[in-house]
């Protein structure tokens, strides 16, 4: 080991811009991963070859033309080795091309619509896919006695992503999608959508919305008593989100879920992680974006340790090809599609020691995003 030399002290921090929406409807999920990513740090030292990790958070309201512009000052005047964040897929591909003509790797730490890391070439993705969350709760649906469904979905681009999967698989399978609905993204009114899924008496409905929305689907679903009218609910894991799931109450249990991540995830790691980042903050529990928030700032540190401080595309390249245990399970970053790889669970709403989990029944090893398999 070398000494430090003294003037290494005095070295620049190195940069990373962390674009979230803090304020706005999805500030829940700025939140969420800011908090991990400010748990990573302390739990594992900010400095790398002896130079101070900095993060720089920046909110972009949810708004592209924010993201976009926030990136570029990041860019040109931070000189930050790293973009990271991107809460929903507009502000991710608003931002793609500012990645390539930079060279600046971009972490996308929670917005999942399959086609965003074929945007850029310095685009990793540590969140998830909708395809990739979506074909387990299809097969789980064929092989539950489910014939007949409607599905419902929040209408931008991880809901077609979603509704597309559903219905492919489910209908490859042998079953039949009555309907198709589209909600609006934001603060969307289930009410009418929900009376449409009631007339159609389908055997389950399939939803997906963001991270942020599931509480007053659920309250709708259960307001106009579809729970109690004999269809199933079947969800993607957005929708009963650990962030919001306590307070759903009992409309939520027994939904059943597919997902890449539970705060109920049985590992050492993962109880490690739930209780010190709700010791972090109050007793918030960690969901999704969390997650994908803490594996990005790993990876990160991870790839600058591996170029001793370097960004563009020699930290790009040692990120690719990455493997670790996450709390979520083992993933691997994919070398050729920069996308994540991960186990996707099979989960039910239970409740434990008096609150509501989604307590994983099944797990499909190591997923691949089938966005990108064919
Ligand atoms: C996206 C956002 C979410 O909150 C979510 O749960 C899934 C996908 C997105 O915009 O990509």
């Amino acid at each position: 080991m070398a000494t430090l030399a003294p003037w290494a002290i005095a070295a620049d921090p190195l940069k990373i811009g962390l674009i979230l929406p803090m304020t706005g409807p999805f500030a829940s999920t700025g939140r969420q991963v800011d908090a991990a990513v400010k748990l990573y740090l302390a739990q594992n030292g900010a400095t790398v070859a002896g130079r101070t990790v900095e993060v720089l958070l920046k909110d972009d309201a949810g708004i592209a033309d924010q993201t976009r512009r926030l990136a570029q000052e990041l860019v040109v005047n931070d000189k930050v080795v790293a973009l990271a964040g991107f809460g929903l897929t507009p502000l991710a591909f608003a931002t793609a091309p500012i990645a390539t003509q930079s060279k600046t790797p971009m972490v996308v730490m929670a917005a999942a619509t399959s086609s965003i890391t074929e945007r850029s070439p310095f685009i990793v993705r540590t969140s998830f896919t909708l395809p990739q969350v979506t074909l387990g709760i299809a097969e789980w649906a064929s092989s539950h006695d489910v014939k007949t469904a409607v599905t419902l979905v929040a209408d931008y681009a991880p809901g077609i992503d979603a509704e597309k999967t559903f219905k492919d698989r489910f209908t490859l399978n042998g079953g039949k999608v009555l309907t198709e609905l589209r909600v609006p993204v934001a603060n969307p009114d289930f009410a009418p959508f929900l009376q449409r899924v009631r007339d159609a008496k389908p055997d389950a409905l399939f939803v997906f919305v963001p991270s942020g929305v599931g509480a007053s689907f659920m309250k709708q679903f259960a307001e106009r008593g579809l729970d109690k009218a004999g269809i199933r609910l079947l969800a993607t894991g957005d929708v009963v989100d650990d962030d919001l799931l306590n307070g759903m109450g009992d409309a939520a249990l027994g939904v059943i879920s597919s997902h890449h991540y539970s705060a109920a995830h049985p590992s050492a790691l993962n109880k490690k992680f739930v209780a010190a980042f709700e010791k972090a903050n109050a007793g918030m529990r960690p969901n999704f974006m969390a997650v994908g928030g803490y594996d990005g700032m790993h990876l990160i540190l991870q790839g600058l340790k591996t170029t001793k401080g370097a960004g563009g595309q020699a930290l790009l390249d040692a990120m690719k090809g990455q493997t670790f245990e996450s709390p979520r399970g083992p993933v691997l970053i994919d070398a050729q599609t920069r996308d994540i790889v991960q186990d996707v669970y099979i989960r039910k709403v239970e409740r434990v020691d008096g609150q509501l989990y989604n307590v994983e029944v099944d797990a499909m090893k190591a997923v691949k995003d089938p966005g990108k398999a064919k």
